[in-house]
């Protein structure tokens, strides 16, 4: 069988999509099946007050066609850092797929709901640690986390219902440009960017490796 290239003559791994969550969601499904752990996982920048970029790995928990929702603690560094600036970025690297893919926008909170939804599929040992963790903030001995997940079991026993902490929520990345890039031969790789118009629509541009 030929590999016919897509419409701009790459790979035919992008696809020819208008839009590049499909395009996303197909990379990443494929990586699913070829990643030996953790496709989901990506690096996520931040930026403080002070312009101090800050970079982490998490894990993609949803996504739809308005953009990528993770979860963690809103006190923490990456948390402050989101509080006070919007504008984030985040990567995806599949070693397997030689593929990666970036995407830039603005966060915003997801809404209570989605958040109690999400907080209630994780294990009760996750539950528990998303109260016990004062996630980023200094910790004088190991023996002080043991402490407050102890209290923290003894607060909410298993089998009973953990409700979600205040503290602990999800944001969604609204993407305004997504590239992906995939490697070739001799470094002279492909890479395709999309790039969010004002009424809606994505432009498509190729960028020299
Ligand atoms: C593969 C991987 C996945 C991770 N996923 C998450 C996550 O989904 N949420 C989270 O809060 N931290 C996650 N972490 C831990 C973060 O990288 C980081 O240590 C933590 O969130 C504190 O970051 P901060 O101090 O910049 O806020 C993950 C770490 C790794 C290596």
């Amino acid at each position: 069988m030929v590999d016919t290239p897509n419409s701009h003559g790459l790979n035919k791994a992008f696809g020819n999509e208008d839009a590049p969550m499909p395009l996303f969601k197909a990379w990443l499904e494929e990586a699913e099946i070829t990643e030996i752990n953790d496709a989901n996982a990506f690096a996520l920048a931040t930026v403080d007050f002070t312009g101090q970029p800050s970079v982490r790995m998490l894990l993609l928990k949803g996504m739809n066609e308005n953009g990528f929702v993770f979860y963690t603690n809103m006190n923490s560094h990456k948390g402050d850092d989101l509080k006070g600036n919007q504008r984030a970025s985040i990567c995806f690297h599949w070693k397997s797929l030689q593929r990666q893919v970036r995407i830039s926008g603005s966060v915003s909170q997801v809404s209570d709901r989605e958040a109690d939804a999400y907080f209630e599929t994780r294990d009760y040992d996750s539950q528990i640690g998303a109260w016990a963790s004062l996630q980023s903030s200094t910790m004088e001995k190991r023996g002080d986390f043991n402490e407050r997940l102890f209290d923290f079991k003894s607060k909410y026993p298993k089998g009973s219902t953990v409700p979600r902490p205040d503290h602990w929520s999800g944001w969604i990345l609204l993407p305004n440009e997504v590239e992906f890039w995939l490697s070739a031969p001799a470094r002279l790789h492909e890479r395709l960017i999309y790039k969010a118009q004002a009424d809606g629509a994505w432009d498509q541009y190729l960028l020299y490796p």
